[in-house]
């Protein structure tokens, strides 16, 4: 079972001043979908910090990063370029698949600059802070992940599905 990291991004939600709501919800559907969650936390809209946790997290080996929050338009909205600024990769075709997943249910789907890369053996995923849009983001690439992650760990080699080799 590959081991998960799940922050929340939020000015209000690390003074106490909001029920975190997004957090429980994205650890809920990783362990849901075969992630052992064995950290959380809730940080400020930081760029410093958010990047410290992103760093601290793939120095210990968590496979799997992910964070919500911070993926706008606001002037304090700065995950995306944490994400960035720690990646050695970046994977652009996760953002693209989960603005085109949630485009389907809302075109305020375009707002959102999330983004997803790999810094040593993880991979770090963000996603916009609401609940129900943090997990649909998510959804859009839960499957393929799972074979990047294999990939990246070298667990697997092999692309083509059975059926495809040719
Ligand atoms: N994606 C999905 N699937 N569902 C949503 O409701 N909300 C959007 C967008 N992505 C939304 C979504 C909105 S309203 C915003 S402002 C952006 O995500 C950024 O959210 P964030 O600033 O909380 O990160």
């Amino acid at each position: 079972m590959f081991k998960a990291a799940v922050l929340t991004i939020s000015d209000k939600g690390s003074q106490g001043l909001r029920e975190d709501k997004s957090g429980p919800r994205v650890s809920s559907f990783l362990s849901e979908n075969g992630y052992e969650v064995v950290y959380t936390n809730i940080i400020p809209d930081e760029k410093d910090q958010i990047e410290a946790e992103f760093i601290k997290l793939a120095d210990q080996k968590i496979t799997l990063i992910v964070s919500t929050g911070g993926t706008g338009f606001s002037k304090r909205d700065v995950t995306p370029e944490a994400c960035q600024a720690v990646c050695q990769r970046m994977i652009p075709g996760f953002g693209e698949a989960m603005r085109l997943a949630s485009a389907q249910i809302t075109d305020k789907a375009w707002l959102s600059r999330a983004n997803a890369g790999i810094r040593d053996e993880s991979v770090i995923i963000t996603l916009p802070g609401s609940p129900k849009a943090a997990v649909e983001n998510l959804e859009a690439v839960i499957k393929p992940l799972k074979h990047g992650i294999e990939i990246l760990l070298g667990l697997d080699s092999e692309c083509a599905a059975p059926e495809n080799k040719n």
